[in-house]
């Protein structure tokens, strides 16, 4: 884990934030490689979820909301965890998550015994909105996306016309006052959720419980995860939240264990009921087959942006042993990110940068890739090492415009480059009139 942050610092995906005032303890910015890497995976997450389908559509809920909607979701009481102090250290600590000796809980950080009882923190953060800072101006950050969708629901069904089943989907920031934020990014204070909240018919949602399961688990693999690092982890019934009628931990083995990428909850009509209590408003559907009113019930896939960005870099990171042309065998650090989901696509390497033509044809390419694909163009080093660093940001592809190109061996290979395929380190020869589409199939 230590190489994976080192290397996140080092070539700009992730960075502390605020890092030049000691940093804010659970918040992270993305560099430009993390970016990059962050929006391609939303983009797909909204491909896969809202447009290669008829039956989902989008919203993008305001991060404030009114109070209500926290007191209705049930947040407002019980969003929190148990926590505990240190009387030794001081340190504040979530009470399940201590180590133990001999069966006694113990302090993580200083190993001392000397705890106070465990008592609940609520995990939202208050602001106040307008000018009084007093109990009638207070609301939180939310701390999930979820809860805008069920408050919307009635809005979006009528002006989308879709019929049951049907899903609302959004992507957006969600904000926790983690006890303790720790794993890098994967247990942050402002992080990013990817939700669809999936109504239906009450006797469809079981059923639906397992299709989002699958569907999900081949999403993971569409963006090059692999099914030996993931792991579906049904929460047992007396586990399960007291509204829900199953739920799936959908996990991933990161270097510090395994632990939660995405949930997938039957969460019944409890969210659409409550809101409907509390605010007075109808939150029903009306059945035109069957002329019957109720409230769906509701499936959620429900997936972190900041932690699956981190898997997949995790599940990308790998290091071989290499000989170069000359004979000599060095460590390679490769990310072998899916093309789908790479930061950049294609690396443009003219040979030689002291020679026009070369970095001219160079810079053509680039100009013709560009429109469709992040691309970076290099001109500075040995070709080896601009390989190289393209490997360490993961990008699949690398392109070469040599002396062929330009015709200066003959014609025979005028107006083609070299495209070296970064995993297999392959290359091969290809007419530059074929780059675009060759590319454009590879990163679909
Ligand atoms: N609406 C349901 C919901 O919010 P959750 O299991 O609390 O469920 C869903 O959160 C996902 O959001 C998690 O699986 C995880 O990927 C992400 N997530 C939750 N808390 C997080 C945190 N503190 N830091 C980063 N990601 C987090």
């Amino acid at each position: 884990m230590e190489k994976i942050v080192s290397l996140c610092k080092r070539r700009g995906f992730v960075f502390q934030s605020s890092e030049i005032y000691g940093g804010l303890n659970g918040c992270w910015d993305y560099g430009p490689l993390g970016t990059e890497l962050k929006r391609n995976l939303k983009d797909f997450w909204w491909r896969r979820m809202v447009r290669e389908r008829d039956d989902v559509v989008g919203m993008d809920g305001s991060i404030l909301m009114n109070r209500q909607v926290w007191i209705a979701s049930g947040h407002e009481a019980t969003f929190s965890d148990p926590m505990v102090d240190c009387r030794t250290c001081k340190a504040r600590l979530r009470a399940d998550q201590l180590p133990e000796k001999n069966g006694r809980k113990r302090c993580s950080v200083c190993g001392g015994f000397d705890l106070t009882e465990p008592r609940a923190f609520n995990l939202m953060f208050k602001t106040y909105v307008g000018a009084t800072e007093d109990e009638s101006a207070l609301t939180y950050l939310r701390p999930e996306t979820a809860q805008a969708i069920f408050v919307q629901f009635k809005n979006v069904l009528e002006v989308s016309r879709k019929k049951l089943p049907f899903g609302i989907a959004q992507i957006g920031k969600a904000f926790r006052n983690e006890i303790n934020p720790r794993n890098f990014t994967f247990r942050s204070r402002e992080f990013e959720q990817m939700e669809l909240e999936y109504f239906c018919r009450p006797e469809q949602g079981a059923e639906l419980l397992e299709y989002w399961l699958q569907e999900r688990l081949k999403f993971y693999a569409d963006i090059g995860i692999s099914s030996e690092l993931l792991h579906v982890h049904k929460i047992p019934a007396e586990e399960c939240a007291h509204y829900s009628k199953g739920t799936y931990d959908i996990e991933f083995a990161f270097p510090f264990g395994i632990q939660e990428l995405e949930g997938v909850a039957y969460r019944t009509d409890y969210d659409l009921k409550q809101h409907q209590n509390v605010s007075g408003k109808p939150l029903d559907y009306f059945d035109e087959e069957t002329k019957q009113r109720f409230i769906p019930h509701v499936v959620e896939p429900s997936a972190g942006v900041d932690r699956t960005t981190l898997a997949l870099i995790c599940g990308a990171y790998a290091e071989e042993e290499v000989t170069d042309e000359k004979g000599k065998v060095e460590t390679r650090t490769v990310l072998r990110f899916h093309p789908r989901v790479a930061p950049i696509k294609c690396g443009v390497f003219p040979l030689l940068k002291n020679n026009e033509k070369l970095v001219q044809k160079a810079r053509e390419i680039v100009e013709l890739l560009r429109a469709q694909m992040m691309v970076f163009y290099d001109e500075s080093g040995a070709i080896g090492r601009r390989y190289r660093r393209q490997d360490e940001a993961g990008t699949p592809f690398g392109v070469t415009v040599d002396f062929d190109t330009i015709g200066e061996n003959g014609p025979a290979n005028e107006e083609t480059v070299t495209i070296r395929e970064r995993d297999s380190m392959k290359q091969q020869r290809i007419a530059i009139s074929e780059l675009k589409s060759y590319l454009s199939d590879k990163i679909a």
